[in-house]
């Protein structure tokens, strides 16, 4: 998000405390402040000495089985220092906001595609954390007139030549299947093979990290230019399946990568595949990135470059 608007001659701040990020992904050159979002006043300095007129908010603990375990951390992280921040924000006059929202929103669909009118019933705290904010969020619109939108992303994968994805501990499947294309692993887990779905394994909707960031982009200038606040799901509207990715993978890398299969996961829905007709006719987005070939192919590009992910 950084590069692209960067990129777009817009000047950026980044405020990140970096419990789960890492300082190289973000350009040297761009103003960083090492602190959380729930830190009022150091926020309120940011405000005043940027002037900063609008804020993307992706700053969140993102693990769905951490969240089972440790939902104390995913409310005070997620939803007490979102609404601090929100409250420091408004205060400075800000006006305009972006949100990292999820399809995790949804908890267990009902159809597919999912479209925004599905019913949000989270099946697990970290999705009812953002539930949460997106619903403070219509809550400060009508009071204090911020016009946000939340984004709902679906499962954002790729990497640019800059930056990939490097989490600790990694839960998403695309870097741990380029991991053991890598021999950085010995195998990828495959959580359920009997889904009823045409191979058995779970199928989700990959969006490219450069398409996520251009929705991004798309839903400022729509907020500039004085748009309501709105939900948008982010998906390219295509599902593959776990075996998808992994042999889509293995033709990319041209190496063998080897499969454990491991019994499903509590709550992992069979199917998850946006509906994102909306984000399309809204902001006039057309993601690039149609092909999972195309997402796993940049994802390896990046892995190759920097085996050990970020090195700090
Ligand atoms: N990756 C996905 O597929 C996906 C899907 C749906 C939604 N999202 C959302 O997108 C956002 C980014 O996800 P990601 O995969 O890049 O996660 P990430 O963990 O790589 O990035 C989150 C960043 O937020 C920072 N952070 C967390 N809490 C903070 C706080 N209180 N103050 C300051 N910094 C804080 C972390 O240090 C990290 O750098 C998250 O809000 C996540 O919920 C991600």
């Amino acid at each position: 998000m950084v590069e692209k608007l960067v990129d777009r001659g817009a000047s950026v701040v980044v405020l990140d405390d970096l419990q789960r990020g890492h300082r190289a992904s973000i350009s040297a050159s761009v103003p960083f402040y090492q602190g959380r979002v729930g830190d009022q006043q150091l926020v309120q300095s940011i405000c005043d000495e940027h002037e900063i007129q609008s804020c993307i908010h992706f700053a969140a603990l993102a693990y769905v089985g951490e969240s089972v375990t440790h939902p104390e951390l995913y409310f005070a992280n997620n939803i007490a220092q979102g609404l601090a921040l929100l409250d420091t924000l408004v205060a400075a006059g800000v006006r305009r906001f972006v949100f990292s929202s999820t399809c995790a929103t949804y908890g267990e669909p009902t159809k597919i595609p999912i479209d925004e009118q599905h019913l949000q019933r989270p099946t697990n705290p970290y999705g009812w954390s953002k539930l949460i904010m997106e619903k403070i969020l219509q809550a400060y619109d009508d009071a204090f007139g911020l016009k946000s939108v939340s984004l709902r992303y679906f499962n954002a994968a790729g990497a640019t030549t800059r930056v990939g994805e490097h989490h600790e501990p990694e839960t998403h499947l695309i870097p741990n299947v380029l991991s053991v294309a890598l021999g950085k692993k010995p195998y990828v887990s495959v959580f359920g093979n009997q889904y009823s779905t045409p191979d058995g394994t779970a199928i989700r909707d990959y969006i490219h990290i450069a398409d996520l960031c251009h929705a991004h982009l798309l839903a400022l200038e729509y907020l500039q230019n004085g748009g309501a606040s709105e939900s948008l799901n982010l998906g390219t509207g295509r599902g593959h399946s776990v075996n998808e990715v992994i042999t889509t993978a293995r033709r990319v890398t041209g190496r063998e990568i080897k499969v454990r299969v491991e019994p499903p996961r509590p709550g992992d829905p069979s199917r998850l595949v946006a509906d994102a007709r909306k984000a399309r006719a809204t902001l006039g987005w057309n993601p690039q990135y149609t092909e999972l070939e195309a997402i796993i192919q940049s994802a390896w590009e990046w892995r190759r470059a920097h085996p050990e992910g970020y090195e700090e």
